[in-house]
């Protein structure tokens, strides 16, 4: 058995706020501020699904994985067959994640790694902007991770975790003296394209990009123009994927968290589904734009 969804991100912030701003004012998600500062961003049901801790540093913190009870103590042996580093979350550390258990180890490109079960709903989900996302038995939605030891972060994701490979898109040297872009794309037991994609460089926030889907394509041009008029840098303009057919244009969050805001991201059964190979990305658009 497999991981189930990519069930929470956490994110590192000196003043938490800054982010929660952005995820109910321009996402739309649900916040909730706990007594230590930290905020819970809330998308579904779910209790949340982006955690803001208070810190000295900023950046990407940790993905974490929802799996059932039999699906952790597998992954768990796994684990320590394999060496890998493991902590069994306190029971403090578990409440702060509305989980009933969780392990964390690092996967081999230093990327941290949470894996839980046992994950209560939340009470019922209301957005401030009226909003709902393609979330649930999804999960949040994808991330892109560094991966510079991307053969051993792979095979760490493939063999550990057990996701399943969906695509392999490689892409041509973005200038002389750098090598070729590839990015390994995988799913989760769930529809979702990709819930996680390594990329074969360095991250400076500690991630590639977050993604939350939308449910109109109206929804993602209205929080576009939201990003506009606050005047937020956006790092790709819209465009649509090949390999998973998301709709959607970039911005940068707060703590230099690129974030994809997307639509009509394609859905598998993925019983005989064999692993594709791209070498294009785009349909059409998604011209980046990072600032310095
Ligand atoms: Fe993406």
């Amino acid at each position: 058995m497999a991981i189930s969804s990519l069930g929470y991100v956490r994110i590192a912030m000196r003043d938490p706020q800054q982010w929660a701003d952005v995820g109910q004012n321009i996402l739309g998600f649900q916040s909730v501020t706990a007594e230590d500062g930290s905020v819970r961003l809330r998308l579904d049901e779910a209790p949340f699904r982006y955690l803001i801790e208070q810190s000295d540093s900023e950046g990407f913190v940790a993905t974490g994985w929802e799996c059932s009870a039999e699906t952790f103590a597998e992954i768990k042996d796994r684990l320590t067959e394999s060496g890998a580093p493991l902590e069994e979350g306190t029971e403090v550390a578990c409440a702060a994640r509305a989980v009933q258990a969780y392990i964390s180890t690092k996967d081999p490109s230093g990327n941290l790694v949470e894996i839980y079960h046992g994950r209560d709903a939340g009470d019922e989900f209301t957005s401030p902007l009226g909003l709902n996302y393609i979330a649930g038995a999804l999960g949040l939605g994808h991330a892109v991770l560094p991966a510079p030891d991307h053969a051993a972060t792979s095979e760490f994701y493939r063999e550990i975790l057990g996701l399943g490979l969906s695509d392999i898109l490689t892409l041509p040297a973005p200038m002389e003296g750098v090598p070729e872009m590839c990015i390994h794309f995988y799913h989760a037991g769930n529809p979702r394209h990709h819930s996680l994609a390594l990329f074969n460089g360095p991250a400076p926030s500690g991630v590639v990009h977050l993604m939350t889907e939308m449910t109109s394509v109206d929804d993602v041009g209205a929080c576009l123009d939201r990003v506009n008029e606050a005047g937020i840098p956006i790092t790709a303009s819209l465009g649509r994927h090949v390999n998973d057919g998301m709709v959607s244009f970039y911005f940068l969050a707060p703590g230099g968290i690129p974030m994809e805001v997307g639509f009509d991201g394609l859905q598998f059964d993925w019983t005989d589904f064999e692993p594709t190979n791209s070498t294009v990305g785009d349909h059409w658009g998604h011209a980046y734009n990072f600032p310095e």
